[in-house]
């Protein structure tokens, strides 16, 4: 845990702002066009800035509205919270060189996160009343960021939250003979099951991601991982994104893509970036397999309930799911209706989402095919 106000950026680090910036250029586009505020809530700012001048996630954040393509309108603030004073002052420094339009609030607070969010927003209430929030929570280790308190913002109307939970951390820590330091972890988890995880037999690591994954799918309706390998190759975090929006849900789904255009989901510092297009894998193989084992049972299905399930239920993507189509058709796997369901008609190789698409049985498939 670096002590000194700035430290030396590392790749991790810029694969999780290339998620954030992806994810956010998407994001401040379609909620200004369907709502009038907005909160980007950074609970664990830093000080902006990296050692070598790299940015820190606040100023990403800013600039990229502040450039977005298309001008935004709606009342949107910018909350950064951190309880260093020094990276505080140094984010103010930072600040004073930018400009922003009149629509935008920046507010930034040197505090804990939690007792500075608890401040602003009675939680005592049993409903939280915050404005569509994308709220980044980001610490270093697991204190200051309780379960209850992601559930609570979860629990607000198109509210979401994309964190970092430091699973390395985590486990070094959860034996230790202090109740207090023990306390944090289980206030993070918000379940004492937690406490269990060093009796089982298995990966720790894994059953701590699979623990947390399951919490945050109480809260909100998706929910998706992105494991990050430091050189030694050691998990040190794992990066969460929940959401109880379906196109907020994809538009996170292809940020992470683009950082792993394997689909693993995954980043390791001892991944050469020169290298990654090389293992880019054509994921169609896969992607087919997936839609034979959950449609070829059905009767005829259309593209869009196709597009929905893979979007929602699965790692993949919208494209993925077309290639896989299209590479199931070229082996007489699927049938389409070359009229779609509205009474158009489609040209080849094309999904629309009306598109009738029926499932062809093995063995008529083999003896056409
Ligand atoms: C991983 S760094 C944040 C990096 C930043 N999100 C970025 O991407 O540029 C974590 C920050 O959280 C701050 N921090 C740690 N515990 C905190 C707490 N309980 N409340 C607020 N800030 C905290 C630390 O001072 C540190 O600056």
């Amino acid at each position: 845990m670096p002590d000194d106000t700035l430290w030396a950026v590392e790749p991790h680090t810029l694969a999780k702002h290339e998620i954030l910036r992806r994810y956010l250029g998407a994001w401040f586009g379609i909620m200004n066009r369907y709502n009038r505020s907005l909160l980007y809530l950074d609970g664990f700012c830093g000080p902006g800035q990296y050692k070598d001048g790299e940015p820190g996630s606040p100023i990403i954040a800013l600039k990229l509205a502040c450039d977005h393509v298309a001008a935004l309108d709606a009342a949107t603030t910018f909350w950064f919270i951190d309880h260093r004073p020094d990276r505080i002052e140094h984010l103010q420094s930072m600040l004073v060189e930018l400009e922003w339009p009149s629509n935008f609030t920046v507010s930034v607070d040197c505090g804990e996160f939690e007792d500075v969010f608890r401040r602003r927003h009675d939680t005592s209430k049993p409903e939280l009343s915050l404005p569509p929030t994308f709220a980044f929570l980001d610490p270093f280790g697991f204190s200051g960021m309780p379960y209850e308190l992601v559930a609570r913002i979860l629990a607000c109307q198109r509210c979401e939250v994309f964190l970092n939970l430091s699973v390395n951390s985590i486990n070094r820590f959860l034996e230790h003979p202090n109740d207090k330091i023990r306390d944090q972890i289980l206030q993070a988890f918000g379940t004492e099951e937690v406490l269990a995880i060093p009796e089982r037999d298995g990966d720790r690591i894994e059953a701590f991601r699979l623990l947390y994954q399951a919490q945050l799918e109480n809260a909100a309706k998706f929910v998706r991982f992105f494991e990050m390998r430091d050189r030694r190759n050691q998990i040190p975090y794992y990066l969460f994104f929940a959401t109880n929006h379906p196109l907020g849900f994809e538009k996170m789904k292809e940020a992470m893509w683009k950082v792993d255009p394997d689909g693993d989901f995954a980043f390791s510092d001892r991944t050469d970036p020169h290298m990654e297009a090389l293992f880019a894998d054509d994921c169609s193989a896969d992607m087919a397999r997936v839609l034979l084992d959950m449609f070829s049972n059905a009767e005829s299905t259309t593209a869009e309930a196709i597009y929905e399930y893979v979007v929602d239920r699965t790692p993949y993507l919208k494209k993925h799911a077309r290639a896989a189509l299209r590479l199931l058709e070229s082996e007489g796997r699927i049938e389409v209706g070359d009229t779609k369901v509205d009474g158009g008609s489609r040209r080849q190789g094309t999904f629309p989402h009306t598109a009738l698409v029926s499932f062809v049985p093995d063995a008529e498939a083999s003896s056409s095919g």
